[in-house]
This record gives structure tokens, C-alpha cells and sequence, in this order.
């Protein structure tokens, strides 16, 4: 079958999550993308957090799949002709290095554009050019704490009232995503131009592009002095800065996570429930409280907004005597958006995410078989296989024989640990 981005080749001068999560997705619909890692090491991932001895640690595979693996010592000058040659035929190069790397390796810019006018380059840095952090190294958890994310999650008040981070890799992965969208932009850019162009990402950026809803309060918090759906409203004091607001929504619907039934032994017997506004109705009918419908203590957002939590605590003691499950049986026949909290382990072996093809089982030549993510992206046409990832420079030899590298000319390139 063939696949929308058949015949882009890119080189993936990628490391640790940003970069290859970008460069994964290219390779699920149809690039060839091959890995540049330094010989005898490659990316770090391969080594960190490992669960079986001396092979491949999961962090890489998850990150690799449908990948090939060419190792090269760029700081060696064969290994160095060998990207200038790759960088001749190939569409992308993605690279997350550290800022200035790329430039001190003798690939600045303006030398890729003389080898290939039409090349495309796509960078992560943690913040973008021009900031006054620019020369920082980042990781996830510095970019959601530079980006907005941190200050906004998490609790406002009790012993873990500090800045939080999220689990979910804002970023890292969602780097990647914003960097994926660039490059094909620039793909279909040069389809018009001819030209190749310069795509560069922030992790900063892209983390302050998903809290956009919090700059949103943040002006609203200086027009107002107070932000109506927060936890805070109406009985507590607002300062000058958005607070953090715990689990409340965070748009015009209150929600809240509630216990249910086994909450006391089991750390996700939760759900989450929106209070949707049209929907009022049907939560009294749900919760056996009619009464609520015509008390004017209730009929409107602004009327429900100052007691929302006693309202919570009614629904938890309604939630008490059913599992997460039962509960959320009942509440999707009255239409409330509601969903279980699930966990990693319920969500690796739900049955809908396998059939869906967004949790997959791959085979990896020396681990044997494990389970990753498959593309969240749904097609009509276009079925993404994710196969295993490759191992390190499982195919060294066949990038450099497409290259035109003769078998003696590749030995000896092994032998001065150029691969
Ligand atoms: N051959 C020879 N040298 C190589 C090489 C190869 N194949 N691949 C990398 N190197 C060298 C680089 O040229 C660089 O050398 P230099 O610093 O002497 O010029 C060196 O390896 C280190 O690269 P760097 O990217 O700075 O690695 P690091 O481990 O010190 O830092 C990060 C890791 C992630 C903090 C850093 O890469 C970074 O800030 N990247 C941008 C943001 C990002 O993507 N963060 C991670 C998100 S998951």
C-alpha cells in the first residue's frame, strides 16, 4: 500500500522524545526516515530506564518505530561527508541538539542550503531564537515550567500547593507535533517555491500555545478581578496572577473529579464530571434530584457557582455506592460528559484502543514483542503499520551502499569508527 509521504526522505538527527516523536509520525505515514546516532552509543533513550539488560529500553522503542538506524560520527570528517551527501538527497533534516550544536558540527544553515537549495530543516530548541534564554538546554519539565503550564497546575492551597507538572509530555511530544505540522507545511511550501526553508519549534511555545486558555484569564483576571469558574469564586481572594485551580474545567463548564465506589484501595476509582450547563436537567433526573430543577438556587450557572462544591459533594455521595464504570453507564444515557479516570494498566489492555489501532503490539528483534502507541491520526485511506524500532545502526550498510559506497569503502569507514 503506498502512503501519502512515500518518497520524502528525512534525516533524523533526533534525540531523547521531542525530536523523534516528529519524526516517528513522518515515518507512520510513509517517510523514510533514518536515524543519525553517534556510533557505539546512539540516542540516549536506547540506555535509559531499562527493564531488560543490554537491550533497547522501551523510552526508545516507543519513540523509533518504523525508523532505519544509520550510525555516523559527525565530528569524524568520512562521517561528516557522509551527511553531506545524505543532506544532498535527502527532503528533511530534523535535529533537537542542544543550541549551537549543528552550527559547531560544520552544518550551519547557510552550508545545508549550499548542499541542497531545497532541503528542509526543522529544529527544536527549548526556546525559540532571539529569546533571552535561548542558550538554555531543556527538558520537558523546565519547558512546562517556562511555558505556563506549571504555575497553572496543580492546588492553590494545602501542603501540595506548589507549581505542578503534568504527566501528559506538553514538552516534549507535543514539541514534536507542532514540528511535524511545520514540516509539512514547509513540504507543500515547497511544492510552490522550489525552495527548502528553516522550521524551527520552541518547547516554550508550543507548551504556552496549549495553556492559551490561561492567558485568556490571565486578562480577563486583570479586567475583572476575579475569574467566575474557578475554585476560588466567589468566597475566596483572587490575586493579581491566574491561580492554580485544581481539577475544575477550564472553560464554561464546572467539572470536578469525584470519588466512587473503592476509592479507599483503588487510586483511580474516580470519574470526572461536567457540569454542562444545557444539560442541568438531565444531571437532577440522573442524581434522583428534581427538586433542583426549579429551586433558583440552581436553575442557572451563576446561581449554582457559589455552592458547586456542596453540589460535587451531593453527587460524590450519589457516586458511593457505584464503581466508576456503573457510574458512567448511567450518566451517558442522560447525556452528561463524564468519563472514568483511567489508568496506564486498564488503558494497555482496553480492548477498543487495540481494535482502534492506537495501542499496538510490535515485534523488536531482540525484545521480543511489546506494546506502543499507533498513530492517533484516523485516515479513510491510509492504515499506518508501526513496526518495531531499529537497532543501532541496523542499517548503516544499506544507507551508505545507497549512497554509493562501495563494500571496501564501507569496511573501511567501520574500521576508522566513522559508523
Ligand atoms: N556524532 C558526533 N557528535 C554528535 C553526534 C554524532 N552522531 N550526535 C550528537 N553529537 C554531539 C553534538 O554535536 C554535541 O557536541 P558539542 O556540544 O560538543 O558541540 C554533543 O553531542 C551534545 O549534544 P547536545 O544536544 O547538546 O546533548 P546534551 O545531552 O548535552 O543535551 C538536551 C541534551 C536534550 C538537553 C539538548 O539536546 C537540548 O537542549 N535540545 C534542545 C531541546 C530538546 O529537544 N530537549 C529535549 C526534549 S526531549
Amino acid at each position: 500500500m503506498t502512503k501519502p509521504l512515500n518518497g520524502i526522505k528525512i534525516i533524523d538527527f533526533t534525540h531523547v522524545q521531542a525530536g523523534p516523536a516528529c519524526t516517528q509520525m513522518l515515518a507512520w505515514f510513509g517517510a523514510d526516515v533514518i536515524k543519525v546516532e553517534r556510533p557505539g552509543s546512539g540516542d540516549v533513550t536506547r540506555s535509559q530506564l531499562r527493564d531488560i539488560p543490554n537491550v533497547d529500553a522501551l523510552y526508545f522503542t516507543m519513540l523509533n518505530s518504523n525508523k532505519r538506524s544509520l550510525t555516523l560520527d559527525t565530528k569524524n570528517q568520512a562521517g561528516k561527508e557522509v551527511l553531506e551527501k545524505l543532506i544532498k538527497v535527502s527532503d528533511v533534516m530534523v535535529e533537537n541538539f542542544g543550541p549551537g550544536a549543528l552550527d559547531r558540527m560544520g552544518f550551519t544553515w547557510e552550508r545545508i542550503q549550499e548542499l541542497n537549495p531545497k532541503m528542509i530543516l526543522a529544529s527544536v530548541k527549548g526556546f525559540s531564537d532571539g529569546h533571552h534564554y535561548e542558550d538554555l538546554k531543556v527538558y520537558e519539565n523546565v519547558a512546562q515550567c517556562a511555558g505556563g503550564a506549571a504555575s497553572t497546575t496543580g492546588w492553590w492551597k494545602g501542603e501540595h500547593s506548589e507549581p505542578t507538572i503534568s504527566s501528559a509530555a506538553l514538552g516534549d511530544s507535543n514539541t514534536g507535533m507542532h514540528l511535524a505540522i511545520g514540516i509539512l507545511t514547509a513540504i507543500i511550501g515547497r511544492q510552490q517555491t522550489g525552495k527548502g526553508q528553516k522550521v524551527a519549534v520552541s518547547m516554550q511555545d508550543s507548551v504556552l500555545n496549549l495553556c492559551r486558555v490561561k492567558m485568556r484569564d490571565q486578562q480577563r483576571l486583570d479586567r475583572l478581578g476575579y475569574l467566575e469558574e474557578y475554585p476560588q469564586f466567589p468566597h475566596e481572594k483572587f490575586t493579581d496572577v491566574v491561580p492554580r485551580g485544581g481539577n475544575a474545567g477550564g472553560g464554561g463548564q464546572p467539572g470536578w473529579i469525584l470519588k466512587c465506589k473503592g476509592h479507599e484501595t483503588d487510586p483511580n476509582a474516580y470519574i470526572y464530571f461536567t457540569v454542562q450547563g444545557h444539560a442541568w436537567e438531565p444531571i437532577c433526573d440522573a442524581l434522583g434530584k428534581p427538586e433542583w430543577k426549579t429551586d433558583p438556587a440552581y436553575t442557572t450557572p451563576k446561581a449554582r457557582q457559589p455552592h458547586i462544591m456542596d453540589i460535587f459533594a451531593t453527587i460524590e455521595n450519589w457516586l458511593k455506592d457505584k464503581t466508576k464504570y456503573e457510574a458512567v453507564d448511567i450518566l451517558r444515557k442522560f447525556d452528561i460528559p463524564c468519563a472514568p479516570v483511567l489508568s496506564m494498566k486498564e488503558l494497555l489492555n482496553d480492548e477498543s484502543l487495540r481494535k482502534s489501532g492506537s495501542i499496538v503490539e510490535v515485534q523488536h528483534k531482540e525484545r521480543g514483542s511489546y506494546f506502543t502507541v499507533g498513530s492517533p491520526i484516523k485516515f479513510s485511506d491510509l492504515k499506518p503499520e508501526i513496526t518495531g524500532s531499529p537497532l543501532l545502526g541496523e542499517h548503516s550498510d544499506e544507507v551508505l551502499a545507497e549512497l554509493g559506497y562501495t563494500k571496501d569503502q564501507i569496511a573501511t569507514m567501520h574500521a576508522m569508527k566513522a559508523v
